[in-house]
């Protein structure tokens, strides 16, 4: 099984990114947890743009997207909301609307941030997106407030609690893409 991992993060210490790696670690055997490092060479969403030929980052967010069983974003907040760069790849990912790659994609939302409330209302703002896109969003969620407090120098998460949430949301997001077994 392939989740595909996308931080709504371009820089390059992230600790959404760094969330993503550890999420990396954590993935059972069986399982690949692989970074998306395409974000920052998707182009503004263009309707005249969206054809066939669609930019080369749009269609290669779209087509990493649709390879992949399921989804898990972390996303820092900015502005009481998520990260535009990450809101326009979305606007992409969501056509055509009716057959679009994330549609029934069962995804998962984290995010990190060095204010109090760990990108709570960016995560909110992300689930409500994804809904809308017609994407599965799981439950589980992390919040990880003064993540500047919550790594050390080498990007090693010191605390426990966020390893084990982080654990819990990767075996949620894992379940709802299992295929479902029908008992003759
Ligand atoms: C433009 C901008 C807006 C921000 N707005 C908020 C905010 O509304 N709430 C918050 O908790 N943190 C806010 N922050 C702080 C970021 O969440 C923090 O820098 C975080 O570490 C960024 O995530 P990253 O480490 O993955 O890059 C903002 C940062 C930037 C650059």
């Amino acid at each position: 099984m392939r989740v595909l991992a996308v931080s709504g993060s371009l820089r390059h210490d992230s600790y959404n990114t760094q969330l993503l790696r550890i999420a990396e670690e954590l993935a059972p055997p069986g399982v690949e947890v692989e970074l998306y490092d395409g974000l920052r060479d998707v182009p503004p969403y263009d309707a005249d743009d969206d054809t066939e030929l669609a930019h080369a980052g749009a269609r290669d967010f779209r087509e990493q997207l649709a390879a992949a069983d399921a989804v898990l974003f972390a996303t820092p907040e900015y502005n009481a909301s998520i990260p535009g760069q990450l809101k326009n790849a979305l606007d992409w990912a969501s056509r055509p609307f009716k057959t679009n790659v994330l549609r029934n994609k069962p995804v998962a939302v984290v995010g990190a941030t060095t204010g109090a409330y760990g990108a709570v209302w960016a995560q909110a703002e992300l689930r409500k997106v994804l809904g809308t896109i017609g994407a599965r969003v799981v439950p589980a969620e992390v919040a990880v407030a003064h993540a500047h407090e919550r790594f050390d120098e080498a990007g090693e998460l010191l605390d426990d609690e966020i390893r084990a949430g982080l654990a819990e949301v990767l075996r949620e997001l894992i379940g709802a893409a299992q295929p479902v077994v029908v008992a003759a």
